[in-house]
Order: C-alpha cells, then sequence, then structure tokens
C-alpha cells in the first residue's frame, strides 16, 4: 500500500470517528441522530455501524482535516471534498447520513453518504479509486463474515438499510452491494465463504433483473442460490419495519424460493403460454437455465415438474438438457 493510500485510510478514519462522534453526542449531528431514530435505528446498531453524520457546511471536513495535518490535495485525492474555481474547497458529504463502508480488515475505505430529505441525489458514494472499488467490497462482510462462515449462507441485499434492519432483527449474516450489479468478484468472494446465498432484493423491476442476473452469477462460480421475494414493491427494510423481525425470518427468509422455482416464474412473464410457439420457447428457456444445475437431482425434480405442465416426455426433455451441457462444456 502507497503512503499516500495510508493517509487516505488514516483520514477516513478520522472521519469515521468524527462524524459518529457528532452524530452520537453533539448538538451539530442532532439531524442525524433524529433521521435515524424516525428510522428506528438503534443506538446499539448506530455504534456497530459506526453510522455518522457530516454537517452541512462547506469547508467543516477540510479545516479538520487540515488541522490534523492532512494536505487539501490528498482530501480531494481522496474523494472528500471537491475543489471549486476559486481554489477553495467543498465538502462532498455536507449535510448528509454517513454510512462508513469498511474493507474486510475493518478499515473504512469510503462513505455512503444519503440526504436526510428528498435531496438528489438520495446516496452519494465515494468516488471509484485503488482503495474504494465498488466492485469488489461487500457492505457489512467485516461484521457478517464469521456469521456468514458459521451458518454456511449469506443474505445478500440492495440497501445499507436493508443490511443494518436486519442486523437489528438478529439476522447477522447479510452484506449488501454497493449501489451496483453483482460483480464476479463479490459472487467468487462470497462463494468461498457459503454453501448458499440467499439474494433479497427489493420488489420492484429493477430489483427482480437484478435478481435474476445475480442469480446466474452466483450459480456460474458454483454457490447455491435461493430467492427471498416481498411482495408491493416493498424492500426488506420496509418489511422488517412494518411486519416485524419474526415475519422477516418465517415468511421471506425461509419460504424463499429455489433458483429453478424462482426462474420458471421469471421467464413466464416473457412468454404468451397460451400460444404454441411460446410454449416452446418458454421451455426451452427453462431448459437452459436446468442445465446449468449442477445436482441431477435437482435437474430431474424439474424435468418432471415441466413435462407435467407441457406434457412432454421426459426422455425428450433430459437428451435436450444433456446437449445442453455437453455443450457448454
Ligand atoms: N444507491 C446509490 N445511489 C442512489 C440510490 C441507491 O448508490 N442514488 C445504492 C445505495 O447503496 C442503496 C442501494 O443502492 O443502499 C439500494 O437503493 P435503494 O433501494 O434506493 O436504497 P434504500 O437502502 O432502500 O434507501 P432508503 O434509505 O430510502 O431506504
Ligand atoms: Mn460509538
Ligand atoms: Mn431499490
Ligand atoms: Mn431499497
Ligand atoms: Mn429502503
Amino acid at each position: 500500500i502507497s503512503s499516500e493510500n495510508q493517509s487516505i485510510l488514516s483520514a477516513y478514519e478520522w472521519l469515521t470517528k468524527l462524524y459518529h462522534h457528532l452524530l452520537r453526542y453533539t448538538k451539530d449531528g442532532k439531524e442525524g441522530y433524529s433521521y435515524f431514530q424516525s428510522r428506528n435505528v438503534s443506538e446499539h446498531a448506530i455504534d456497530e455501524f459506526q453510522l455518522g453524520f457530516a454537517p452541512n457546511i462547506k469547508d467543516f471536513t477540510a479545516e479538520f482535516l487540515k488541522k490534523k495535518g492532512f494536505h487539501q490535495q490528498l482530501l480531494v485525492k481522496a474523494g472528500l471534498v471537491s475543489l471549486q474555481d476559486d481554489n477553495s474547497v467543498t465538502d462532498r458529504f455536507r449535510g448528509r447520513v454517513i454510512f462508513p463502508i469498511r474493507n474486510h480488515l475493518g478499515q473504512t475505505v469510503g462513505f455512503g453518504g444519503r440526504s436526510l430529505g428528498s435531496g438528489e441525489p438520495k446516496y452519494l458514494n465515494s468516488p471509484e479509486s485503488e482503495l474504494f472499488q465498488k466492485g469488489r467490497l461487500l457492505y457489512n462482510f467485516d461484521l457478517a463474515k464469521k456469521h456468514i462462515r458459521k451458518e454456511s449462507r449469506v443474505i445478500i441485499f440492495e440497501g445499507y438499510m436493508d443490511v443494518i434492519s436486519a442486523y437489528q432483527a438478529g439476522i447477522k449474516n447479510s452484506v449488501a452491494t454497493l449501489g451496483t450489479a453483482l460483480t464476479e468478484y463479490q459472487a467468487k468472494l462470497i462463494n468461498r465463504y457459503v454453501d448458499t446465498s440467499i439474494l433479497c432484493y427489493d420488489a420492484d423491476k429493477a430489483g427482480l433483473e437484478a435478481t435474476y442476473k445475480a442469480a446466474n452469477l452466483l450459480l456460474s462460480v458454483g454457490s447455491d442460490v435461493k430467492i427471498a421475494q416481498l411482495k408491493d414493491g416493498k424492500d426488506p427494510d420496509d418489511f422488517i419495519r412494518e411486519y416485524g423481525a419474526e415475519a422477516f425470518e418465517n415468511e421471506v427468509i425461509r419460504s424463499s424460493d429455489t433458483f429453478m422455482a424462482f426462474m420458471m416464474r421469471y421467464l413466464k412473464k416473457d412468454f404468451n403460454l397460451s400460444l404454441e410457439g411460446d410454449r416452446i420457447d418458454y421451455v426451452e428457456a427453462v431448459l437452459k437455465q436446468l442445465a446449468l444445475i449442477e445436482s441431477s437431482i435437482e435437474r430431474e425434480y424439474y424435468l418432471k415438474e415441466l413435462s407435467v405442465e407441457f406434457n412432454l416426455s421426459i426422455e425428450t426433455l433430459a437428451q435436450e438438457i444433456n446437449t445442453l451441457r455437453e455443450n457448454s462444456g
């Protein structure tokens, strides 16, 4: 690690502590504290996740860090402040609650900042850098790691708030991507720790599409995948707040679908199954997905289901799958 990156880490560490302290104990952070209160985030969770508040003052952060001996140029490079035309600087995260994003070693390498009201953008992250690579990090991975290993499964959410709500509900083996689609790097990382990945994305169109892609990716790196789906456009944090931890565990996590059950339902939306041509295309699309499944028992189970639903012989379907499997190596 370069000495410049070492300094950037140090700046993030100072700020994580400062913003957290302000939120937790001072008038300057009261706005942030009230915000988390209004979202039912407990003091314990605020401490665990080191949540903070960056005051809405243009040069607050820069002044603080300059006094600690950091050069302005470094703060710009770290994505903490932006340089104005007149050479003054403006805090990137001013007026936002702060979600420190830690690497697997527990070092803060970036921030996610959420606006308190309806200010846009809703979330602002640190810019991409050597230290902060969104495609290689997972929110909460440092704390979740030991739970993920112990339970041999992980729950993957979309948002920081979903992870925090789940944590408060006693579910500690969860992580979130950082506002981007799950990457192959993240899928491989996860697969080193677990047998099963449970995808629990927001119940909207974007969440559904992201689920489809992430499920295929996880499957391709050899992880078992389950899909926990919510209803009515909700996200996990909304659900937990409305129905409680127990309902989330029982009705969402424990009743999650297998990959294929999800897939068979998901693929249907692209076809009109009252048309013969569409029926054939649908069956072929399902077979393509089935061919990716490693367990022959599982494959046979869904093969039977298809065979009954579409009145096709198991032999024909099995033959088709074998061809697909051979071709994909
Ligand atoms: N995100 C982002 N930039 C945005 C919106 C979202 O980086 N403008 C990322 C954040 O990491 C966020 C995740 O995508 O946590 C999921 O987005 P969304 O579902 O909108 O966020 P929630 O966590 O549900 O936000 P809220 O605080 O409103 O509950
Ligand atoms: Mn604390
Ligand atoms: Mn969403
Ligand atoms: Mn959400
Ligand atoms: Mn939400």
